[in-house]
């Protein structure tokens, strides 16, 4: 056979071998025996020294291209090996990595829920809104004309077609009435928003309960009552106490905020905290619902959940409930 075709075999088998290799020793063997300092390829370059110089001029170029092409075939077939191996190197069959952090239920969510369970308890139905919401429900039909002062403590952000983002959950209470009729307990959990100054109890957004209750011969011992079967419940206490004091909302008359105290409390809880507004629900309130209020009254009642939450944790900054820090919130994981 001369040079040329021996040439070309040995890259034929040369190439087909490197393919053939099942694993990174095997690949070795080869690359000694066909590119090694005593291989094949060698002992067939000694061979081509030998030649008369014009069988140079055409054996070279094929020496050329065998050399390259075992090369590459050899660099090639390394790095598909060694993918390989980086692939196999993850065994699906260990078993996963225990999980380091486990999430919680965030302690507004959890008064929320223990809020519902007293008020179905008592035969409330839980009931939800919208956020954005219209001026008629946030307002008009709760007796807060567009001349109003009480819309300046309102202050909310106002979108297209006269909506806004909701300022309490009161508005619930205007959407019910506009299609239902007495007998009627709802309750209402929710997110408001309000232009206020944030600082240690006040925050732009935060979520209320509105409670309400339209049946006849409801009078405020109702509310009282109701009031503090909640208050006591959530706060898993009997001894807590709650202190009426007159006060004015469009939508009810009598109004009333309701103070609590924890005796014994340290620091602020201690003290008589201001946690809700309530009345007896606003004769016009109900004409603008069609309901009678010379047949039906009620009461209703809305309360900021956060500050609950406060109370119940003795957390005694809104921010905290609020700001996402894990470290905080998993304190309260149940
Ligand atoms: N909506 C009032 C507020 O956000 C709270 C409130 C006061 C609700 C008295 C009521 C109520 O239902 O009777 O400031």
């Amino acid at each position: 056979m001369d040079l040329a075709a021996q040439l070309q075999s040995l890259r034929d088998q040369g190439v087909a071998a490197v393919a053939a290799a099942g694993d990174s020793d095997e690949l070795e063997v080869l690359r000694v025996e066909y590119l090694g300092r005593n291989g094949k390829l060698k002992a067939l370059s000694k061979a081509f020294a030998d030649e008369p110089g014009e069988r140079k001029r055409t054996l070279g170029p094929i020496l050329g291209e065998t050399t390259e092409a075992l090369r590459s075939a050899f660099a090639d077939k390394m790095s598909a090996l060694s993918r390989a191996d980086e692939e196999e190197s993850i065994d699906i069959t260990l078993p996963r990595q225990q999980q380091q952090v486990r999430g919680s239920i965030h302690p507004i969510t959890q008064v929320a829920a223990e809020v519902e369970r007293v008020f179905c308890g008592m035969g409330f139905d839980v009931i939800d809104g919208p956020h954005i919401e219209e001026d008629q429900f946030n307002f008009s039909l709760l007796n807060i004309p567009d001349d109003h002062p009480a819309r300046d403590a309102h202050d909310t952000f106002w979108m297209r077609h006269g909506r806004l983002l909701r300022t309490h959950t009161s508005a619930v209470q205007a959407r019910v009435y506009a299609q239902e009729q007495p007998p009627l307990r709802k309750v209402v959990i929710g997110k408001v928003f309000r232009y206020d100054e944030v600082d240690a109890t006040h925050d732009t957004t935060f979520t209320q309960v509105e409670g309400f209750l339209i049946d006849r011969d409801i009078h405020a011992g109702h509310l009282v009552a109701t009031l503090k079967t909640t208050i006591r419940a959530v706060l898993q206490r009997d001894d807590v106490e709650l202190r009426l004091r007159p006060s004015f909302f469009p939508f009810v008359e009598p109004g009333f905020e309701v103070d609590v105290r924890i005796p014994g409390s340290p620091g602020r809880f201690g003290q008589w905290v201001e946690l809700l507004g309530c009345g007896m629900v606003h004769p016009e309130v109900l004409r603008a619902g069609n309901i009678d209020p010379s047949i039906y009254s009620g009461f209703a009642f809305g309360l900021g959940l956060e500050r609950l939450t406060m109370l119940r944790h003795g957390i005694d900054d809104i921010r905290f409930l609020n700001a996402g820090d894990l470290r905080s919130l998993h304190q309260f994981a149940s």
